[in-house]
C-alpha cells in the first residue's frame, strides 16, 4: 500500500505535541492557513466553501496483492493464518470462485463478551492485533495515530471512552450489526479487496475515511508514505490529481478521464461521494446529473463503483446543515457569527438502525437529509450500490473536534464515524460480492 505524503504531512502538522491535525495548512485555498476568523470570512465570501479545507483527492492506493507474502507477516504465524480465518470467517454462504479468504496475517477475533466486560475494545477502535502485532510496537507516527493514542485528529481519551460505551450499550440492547461491527477484523475485509486497488474519491470526508481505513489495516503495510508527486511521472496527471475532487466537475472532467494513466482497472473498487461541498439544490442536481451521464456512458470501463451517501452535519442550525441556499429545511443562522456543534436531540437511532423523531421539523433528518433525498434516487436508478452512513452518524455530534477549526461540525476526530463507516463498507462488499468483477485466476495486481 502506498500512502501519499500529503496525508502524512497533514497528520503531523506543525506541532507534534499538540497532536492537532493541520488539514488547512496544506489544503486551505491558495495555501493559506486560515484562522478561525479568517475562515468565517471565507465562509461569507464564498458560500460554497463549506468545509475548511479544499479537497485533496482522497486517493487510496490499496493494492493488496494476491501474492502478498509471508515475509511481511509475523513469520511463525503465517501458516496458521488460514486455520484461524477458517474458524472466524463469517462471510456469505456461497462465494464466487475468485474469492480467497485466506489472510496473510493472523487476527484473532476478539469475542464480544470480552468487550462487553470492558476487557478489550474493537479492532476498529485501535485495539492491537492478536495474538501479536508488529506495527503496533513501532514508535512511529502512524503506529501511534492508528492506535488512537496520539497524533493527528485522534479523539481525546474521554471521547474514546464515551464512544466505546455508546457502542457497547447499543450492542447490549441488541442493535442490528453492532456486535459484528465490534468483532470485525481486518482479515474479514481482506478477501474482498485482495488483488484490487480501492480508490476513494471524494471530498475531505472521504479523505478522513481513507485515514480510518488505512489505520484499520495498518498491520498490513510498512507505514511508509511516499510522495504522490514522485510516484507519478506524468506531469499532466500530477497537476490534475493534486487538484481536488469535491465536485462532479472535478471527477468527470479531470480525474476520471485519466483513469487508465493513473492505473485504475476494471477489477478495482471505487468508492465515490459528492455532497457537502454543494449547498444548493440546483447545483447538487446539476452535479449528480453530470455524474450520472458520465457513469452511464463509461460504466463498462470504470472500476466497480460504490456510492457513499452524504454525511450528517451538526452545526447549530435547525437541521445541523451549515447552510443550504433555497432549502426551506435548512436555513442558515441569520447572524452567522460562528457556530458550535449540537446534537440532533429529538432524533433517535433505533435498534434496527432506522431513525425516529416526533418533531416534524426533523423529518428531513429522518429521511436522510436533503442531499441524500436528491442524490440517492438517481444513484439507485443507475444501479450503483450505496454505502449508507447517515443513520449511524446522526448521534455522533460530540466527536466533531480535535480538528484545527474548533467549530467544524462536519469532520470528526478518530475513532468515531469513519470507523463505523468501515463496517458499512464491509457490509456493502459482502452484499455485492457476486457483482464485483472477477479476478483473473492468479490475481496479481500491478497498479502503481
Ligand atoms: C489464496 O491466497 C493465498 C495467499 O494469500 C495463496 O497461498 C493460496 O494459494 C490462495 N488460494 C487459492 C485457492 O487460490
Ligand atoms: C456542482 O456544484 C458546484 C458547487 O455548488 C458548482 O459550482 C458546479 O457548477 C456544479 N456542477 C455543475 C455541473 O453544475
Ligand atoms: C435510516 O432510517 C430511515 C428512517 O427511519 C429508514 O427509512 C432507512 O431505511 C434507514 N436506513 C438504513 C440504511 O438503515
Amino acid at each position: 500500500m502506498v500512502v501519499s505524503a500529503r496525508l502524512k504531512e497533514q497528520l503531523m502538522g506543525n506541532d507534534h505535541n499538540k497532536g492537532l491535525p493541520l488539514l488547512s495548512r496544506t489544503t486551505a485555498p491558495a495555501g493559506r492557513r486560515l484562522s478561525h476568523k479568517g475562515m468565517l470570512k471565507t465562509f461569507q465570501e464564498r458560500p460554497l466553501l463549506l468545509i475548511p479545507v479544499t479537497c485533496v483527492l482522497a486517493l487510496s492506493l490499496w493494492t493488496l496483492l494476491a501474492s502478498w507474502g509471508c515475509e511481511n507477516s509475523i513469520r511463525s504465524n503465517c501458516n496458521s493464518a488460514a486455520a484461524v480465518r477458517g474458524a472466524a470467517q463469517s462471510g456469505p454462504a456461497s462465494l464466487p470462485s475468485w474469492f480467497n479468504s485466506s489472510c496473510p496475517l493472523v487476527y484473532e477475533r476478539i469475542p464480544y463478551a470480552e468487550m462487553r466486560d470492558r476487557k478489550a475494545r474493537p479492532y476498529l477502535m485501535g485495539e492491537q492485533q492478536r495474538p501479536q502485532c508488529m506495527n503496533c510496537a513501532k514508535d512511529e507516527l502512524w503506529s501511534h495515530f492508528c492506535q488512537y493514542k496520539s497524533h493527528g485528529p485522534a479523539c481525546p481519551l474521554y471521547d474514546q471512552d464515551t464512544l466505546f460505551e455508546t457502542i457497547r450499550s447499543r450492542a447490549e440492547m441488541g442493535a442490528e450489526g453492532v456486535r459484528e461491527m465490534m468483532e470485525m477484523t481486518p482479515c474479514d475485509i481482506f478477501g474482498y479487496i485482495r488483488g484490487r486497488t480501492v480508490w476513494l474519491v471524494g471530498d475531505s470526508m472521504m479523505q478522513e475515511f481513507m485515514r480510518a481505513f488505512q489505520c484499520f489495516m495498518y498491520e498490513f503495510w510498512d507505514l511508509e508514505t511516499k510522495e504522490l508527486k514522485d510516484l507519478l511521472t506524468d506531469e499532466d496527471v500530477k497537476a490534475k490529481l493534486i487538484g481536488g475532487c469535491n465536485l462532479a466537475d472535478h471527477m468527470v472532467k479531470e480525474l476520471l478521464p485519466m483513469r487508465e494513466r493513473i492505473g485504475m482497472r476494471r477489477k478495482d473498487i471505487m468508492l465515490v461521494n459528492i455532497a457537502v461541498w454543494v449547498n444548493s439544490e440546483k447545483n447538487l442536481r446539476a452535479n449528480i446529473s453530470m455524474w450520472a451521464n458520465y457513469y452511464t456512458r463509461y460504466k463498462q470501463q470504470l472500476p466497480f463503483v460504490i456510492w457513499r451517501d452524504a454525511s450528517v452535519q451538526h452545526f447549530n442550525t435547525p437541521t445541523g446543515d451549515y447552510k443550504c441556499d433555497g432549502c426551506p429545511d435548512a436555513q442558515p443562522r441569520l447572524d452567522d457569527k460562528g457556530f458550535s456543534c449540537k446534537p440532533l436531540s429529538s432524533v433517535s437511532l433505533l435498534r434496527d438502525n432506522t431513525l425516529q423523531s416526533d418533531d416534524p421539523a426533523m423529518g428531513v433528518i429522518v429521511r436522510g437529509g436533503w442531499r441524500n433525498g436528491l442524490t440517492l434516487p438517481v444513484i439507485e436508478g443507475l444501479g450503483i450500490p450505496v454505502m449508507h452512513t447517515w443513520n449511524q452518524s446522526v448521534p455522533l455530534w460530540e466527536y466533531h473536534h480535535g480538528f484545527q477549526e474548533k467549530d467544524d461540525c462536519t469532520h470528526w476526530c478518530h475513532p468515531s464515524g469513519y470507523q463505523l463507516w468501515i463496517s458499512q463498507f464491509y457490509q456493502v462488499l459482502q452484499q455485492q460480492v457476486h457483482a464485483l468483477p472477477p479476478l483473473p485466476a492468479a490475481a496479481t495486481s500491478t497498479s502503481l
